[in-house]
Formats: structure tokens, C-alpha cells, sequence
């Protein structure tokens, strides 16, 4: 059984004060334990602040990317001997904002994920097309080739750790999120294209989530999905009650798929 991953991805906002508020708004929020993985990433300056916070909670800090270099003359760039050392475990990977702005490539994807698995963390890879690939029908072009590049030598082993976000760049901060029917239309090609080509016990236990313009308001429709198994949240994770609400509604589907 898949449990669900609700991720908050609050890209280059909240400082630690603020991180350490939304903290506060979230446990009045939700006072009892929630059944999936609840995973809050915020900026890097924050993660060993707000650790000790996140100890007594049940939520789980992640990190918004990493370098696959253990250490080195990598100026800017963060270790994930570092995260490991703070107890960060999951971590995001490949978010198409990194390949746009950043020069992220399918290649240091790969590097990224052979680390990360290396080093038992979590992560969680983030795929999918632009709006004139998908105009193309390029989508499930471009989500293989993603998708197998970012595999090449990852120990199999380590398959299990791994979870997928589905995440249109058309949908991204745009309010113009993917259907229901499209993101488990692809959700399903993501599981059926691991079952054929890893196996199919991988690809039963392998996370799916969904991440573009994800709202209180649509998250239940997104978790309803057969093969949708959390949600990959950025504007609606900043507040804590909009945050609160998405993860009310995934408890309201504890997952049994
Ligand atoms: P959004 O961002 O929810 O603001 O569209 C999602 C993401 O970039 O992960």
C-alpha cells in the first residue's frame, strides 16, 4: 500500500521566522497525527533552523535540491553529506524552475539520484513537459526520455526509496493546473512505463504525485486518482491554513491503493 506524500515546496520564500510561524499556524491547525508522509521544503538557510522544531512534530523537513558531490570546490552549492547530518531525507530533484533557471540537465539528475539513493535518502524527481511539448504531443516523448536517463545506473535496490512528481511547466505558478483526467492519465503511463521496463513490484511501491497549481480546493480530486499518490505543493504550501486544508483532504482519502 502507497501512503500518501504531500510535499510543500516553498521555493526562495519564507525566512526562518516566518518558517518557524507557519509552524505554529500548522499544529493549530491539525492537532492530530496525519496518516501520510507530510514533508515541508523550505530554503537551505532554514533547514537546520527549523529542524529542532520539525523533531516534536509530525511533519519532516526536505530540501529543494543538492550537489552529488560529497564535498569540494563547488562554491554556492550544498552536499548531501550535509542534509544527511541534519537528518534531511527527503529531497527534491530535477524541479523543472533548476532545468530552466538553473541548467539542470537530464545528466545531473542522474547524478543527483544516484547520490541521494546512495546516501538512503528520498527522492523525489520531478518531470514534465512544457505547454508547446504537450501542443506537440511530445509529453510521453519527453517523460521517458526524463525518466530513463534519470535512472541509468541508480542501483536497483534502491528503486523502492524513489518517488515521481508529475509536473506540467504549463501548470507551474500559473493557476492553469492539469486536469484531473490528464495527471492520472500520465500518473498511470509514469507506473505502467517503471512496471515494464524496472517491475512491476517497483512500480506498485513507487510514489506518484502531482505538482502544478495545486489548491484546497483540488487536492481531493488529485488524491482520488487511481495512480495519484500525493501532491507537490508550492503557492498553497506558504499558508499554513491552505496547507492545513490539502492535508485534511488527504486524510479524508487515506490511501488504499
Ligand atoms: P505551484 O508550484 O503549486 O505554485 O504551481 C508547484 C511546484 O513548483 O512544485
Amino acid at each position: 500500500m502507497r501512503q500518501h506524500l504531500i510535499v510543500a515546496n516553498w521555493k526562495m520564500n519564507h525566512s526562518v521566522q516566518e518558517g518557524l510561524s507557519f509552524l505554529a499556524g500548522l499544529q493549530h491547525e491539525i492537532k492530530s497525527k496525519p496518516h501520510g508522509d507530510i514533508v515541508v521544503c523550505p530554503p537551505f538557510t532554514s533547514l537546520y533552523a527549523l529542524s529542532e522544531a520539525f523533531e516534536e512534530t509530525h511533519y519532516q523537513l526536505g530540501a529543494q535540491n543538492m550537489h552529488w558531490e560529497e564535498t569540494g570546490a563547488f562554491t554556492g552549492e550544498i552536499s548531501p553529506n550535509f542534509l544527511v547530518e541534519i537528518g534531511i531525507r527527503f529531497v527534491l530533484i530535477g524541479h523543472s524552475e533548476r532545468r530552466q533557471h538553473f541548467g539542470e540537465t537530464d545528466e545531473t539528475v542522474n547524478k543527483k539520484l544516484i547520490a541521494a539513493t546512495l546516501k538512503r535518502m528520498f527522492p523525489i524527481v520531478c518531470i514534465g513537459e512544457s505547454e508547446k511539448e504537450r501542443h506537440q504531443g511530445k509529453t510521453f516523448e519527453v517523460l521517458q526520455r526524463q525518466i530513463s536517463q534519470a535512472l541509468t545506473e541508480v542501483p536497483r535496490e534502491t528503486f523502492k526509496s524513489i518517488s515521481w512528481a508529475y509536473e506540467p511547466i504549463w501548470a507551474i505558478g500559473t493557476g492553469n493546473r492539469a486536469t484531473m483526467e490528464q495527471a492520472q492519465e500520465v500518473a498511470e503511463w509514469i507506473r505502467n512505463f517503471i512496471s515494464k521496463n524496472c517491475d512491476a513490484s517497483i512500480a506498485n511501491i513507487q510514489r506518484i504525485l502531482y505538482g502544478g497549481s495545486v489548491s484546497e480546493e483540488t487536492a481531493a480530486g488529485f488524491l482520488s486518482q487511481a495512480d495519484i499518490d500525493g501532491l507537490l505543493v508550492g503557492g498553497a504550501s506558504l499558508d499554513p491554513k491552505r496547507f492545513a486544508e490539502i492535508i485534511i483532504a488527504s486524510d479524508q482519502r487515506i490511501s488504499t491503493k
